[in-house]
């Protein structure tokens, strides 16, 4: 029997997600529900599934799994609750937006096999692009000394919550998290930040200059605007090793210089379709996989902490102008 699933939030991800789980023949997508009622029935409509009132709804209807696609500072309250029925968890980024919600969470996540497996939508990690520089820090191609690392966005103002740190937790938590979560899974732990910003344009911390030291003695400078304009690539990573470097053009492109005198290698992903070039085909199958299999979901509650700690780590720092060290208390 297909494994059922919910989808709580039928906006844009809640339709990305839903759309995908219905192709996939292991799932039926049974239960979807929204705030605003109407987007519910739409997406309903389109996967074959039944729109309903509430959250608690949803778990009346007899999921095995269910998909958190709300805005960021509402992720936590369904997360918990689905967890504590024993109904398997996909939630979009952020896992949480405080250390103590991503504390909860990760507490009430499933350890081993069995039911409240948690996952979290760091859907990089399953970009090809960035597959591909992965590949190359693994097979010993490239030993990165030192990095530079943008994550910028063009305005915070679609869709109109992104604006509002109530419901983001402010602009770290909304776009930087994701290549924060990158640089973690790239490069490994982080051991401090040193983070300066300022508030330009919105009510909120909005462009960051941030320096990052990781344990293995790599280090990073990190910028992340909210205001720039979509002028590409908006979304960077260039790792630099001894007469070697890798750059990442978004999601679209990885160009690699192994040496001096070697030719530039390059892999072009631009002509991909979106789902599978931003990486949400990818884990939206292991994450079934993960639930149907009994396995370790491909992105864990442990990582869903460790992008929320970065994030805290880096307002802390330019609250406090000074460096701050991980793992934080
Ligand atoms: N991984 C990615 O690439 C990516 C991209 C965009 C957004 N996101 C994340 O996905 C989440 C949703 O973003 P979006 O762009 O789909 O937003 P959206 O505004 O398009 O959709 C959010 C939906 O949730 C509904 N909603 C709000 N509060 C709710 C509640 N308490 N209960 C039920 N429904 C509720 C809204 O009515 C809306 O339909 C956010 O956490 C965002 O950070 C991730």
């Amino acid at each position: 029997m297909a494994l059922r699933v919910g989808i709580l939030g039928a906006g844009h991800m809640g339709t990305t997600h839903a759309t995908l789980l219905a192709r996939d023949e292991r799932v039926k997508v049974t239960a979807v529900a929204d705030t605003d009622a109407p987007r519910a029935e739409t997406l309903a409509l389109r996967v074959g599934a039944k729109a309903v009132a509430s959250l608690e709804a949803i778990l009346d209807a007899g999921i095995e799994a269910l998909f958190v696609t709300t805005p960021n500072t509402t992720h936590t309250a369904p997360v918990l609750a689905a967890l504590a029925a024993g109904v398997h968890v996909f939630s979009e980024k952020p896992m949480a937006t405080s250390l103590a919600e991503a504390r909860q969470i990760r507490g009430a996540a499933a350890r081993g096999p069995g039911p409240g497996l948690y996952q979290v939508g760091h859907n990089r990690r399953f970009a090809p692009a960035y597959k591909a520089a992965k590949a190359r820090l693994a097979d010993g191609s490239l030993r990165v000394t030192s990095a530079h690392i943008k994550m910028n966005r063009g305005e915070l103002e679609q869709p109109p919550w992104v604006g509002d740190r109530a419901v983001t937790g402010g602009f770290l938590y909304e776009s930087t998290v994701h290549l924060l979560d990158m640089a973690r899974w790239l490069l490994g732990e982080v051991a401090w930040v040193q983070v300066v910003g300022g508030t330009h344009v919105y009510r909120e911390p909005d462009d960051f200059s941030m320096l990052l030291g990781f344990a293995s003695g790599i280090h990073a400078a990190f910028t992340s605007c909210a205001h720039s304009t979509w002028l590409f690539p908006f979304e960077r990573v260039e790792l630099f090793g001894a007469h070697g470097a890798l750059v990442t053009e978004e999601m679209e492109r990885v160009q690699f210089a192994p040496g001096l005198r070697k030719p530039v290698q390059t892999q072009e992903f631009g002509p991909l379709p979106i789902p599978e070039k931003w990486g949400y085909a990818e884990e939206d199958r292991l994450f079934v996989e993960a639930v149907l299999t009994r396995g370790t979901p491909p992105v864990t509650a442990e990582d869903g902490y460790r992008a929320v700690e970065l994030v805290e780590a880096c307002y802390r720092s330019l609250l406090r102008g000074e460096r701050v060290t991980l793992p934080l208390l």
